[in-house]
């Protein structure tokens, strides 16, 4: 009897456990404090965002690929696609690590104004092994990684928006981004998840976001460990914010950042 009891009594620990964590993550918040990373509502990052009585105005109408209740390899959600699509109306710049199916690449260059231009880097299928995670990476991660680096045909090979695609491939730990100084209006860092990846691509979308731009996040949870930790880490020196409903962290580079980085607004085109 007393060992049934004991059974029934450690079954209810781990079932509200479990229940614990899945309502806090459902919340984005651990079950005891918060996430470092403060959540906010998306018009906080835009005022285009803003509703008026109706709802969403008509300044936030986009072209959209939704996906619905469809499986897309490495893919955001449809609200978090349709911020990143929103965002494109009034760049000029975007800049992507990670291409993978080239849903964001597309939405963007379908979105962007005359004149303007996403350029996306990935890794090709043979160059997946060349990979330079570290032994602190996440093996899952990496996995992750190697794994969506199959791609040779996008979801805008063949549109009319593709020649407004620069395609990259290489590994970003690799990728100079110095010619990028100061260039890009709007950046997603959505590459390899691994801890190591996200701190080295993180520095350098810091380096090539112009004064006022934006640079968001993808995946920002604990069950993307190396992205959790990274931007934990960098949220105690810069003020990000979680947008709410989603998975996107943000970071809004001062428009009146003076630093003394060389800024040059005309991105090298062509390949790696
Ligand atoms: C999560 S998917 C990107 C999804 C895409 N941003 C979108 O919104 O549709 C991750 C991508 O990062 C690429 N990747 C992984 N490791 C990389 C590395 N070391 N260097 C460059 N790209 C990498 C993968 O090939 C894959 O295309």
């Amino acid at each position: 009897m007393t060992l049934i009891i004991l059974a029934l009594g450690l079954l209810l620990a781990v079932v509200t456990r479990q229940w614990l964590v899945l309502r806090a993550r459902e919340r984005q918040r651990g079950i005891l404090r918060r996430w470092p990373i403060p959540r906010a509502p998306v018009e906080q990052l835009d005022p285009v965002f803003r509703p008026d009585e109706l709802g969403a105005t008509l300044a936030v109408e986009v072209e959209f690929v939704g996906r619905g209740t469809i499986a897309v390899p490495g893919g955001t959600t449809d609200t978090e696609a349709w911020i990143l699509a929103v965002l494109a109306k009034r760049a000029r710049r975007m800049f992507e690590f990670g291409t993978c199916t080239g849903k964001t690449s597309y939405m963007w260059a379908r979105n962007l104004p005359e004149g303007g231009t996403v350029t996306t880097l990935t890794l090709a299928p043979g160059q997946a092994d060349a990979s330079r995670h570290t032994g602190e990476d996440d093996p899952e991660a990496v996995r992750y990684a190697k794994a969506e680096s199959r791609f040779t045909r996008f979801l805008y090979s063949g549109t009319g928006v593709e020649d407004r695609i620069t395609q990259l491939y290489g590994d970003s730990k690799a990728f100079d981004d110095a010619p990028h100084a100061g260039a890009h209006d709007v950046i997603f860092v959505d590459g390899s998840h691994a801890y190591s990846y996200v701190v080295s691509d993180t520095a350098k979308a810091l380096r090539m976001i112009c004064p006022g731009g934006l640079v968001l996040w993808h995946d920002y949870s604990p069950e993307c460990p190396g992205v959790f930790r990274a931007l934990n880490e960098l949220a105690t020196r810069l003020p990000l914010i979680l947008l709410q409903g989603t998975t996107l962290v943000a970071y809004r580079r001062p428009a009146s950042d003076l630093e003394s980085v060389p800024r040059n607004r005309q991105p090298p085109e062509g390949k790696q």
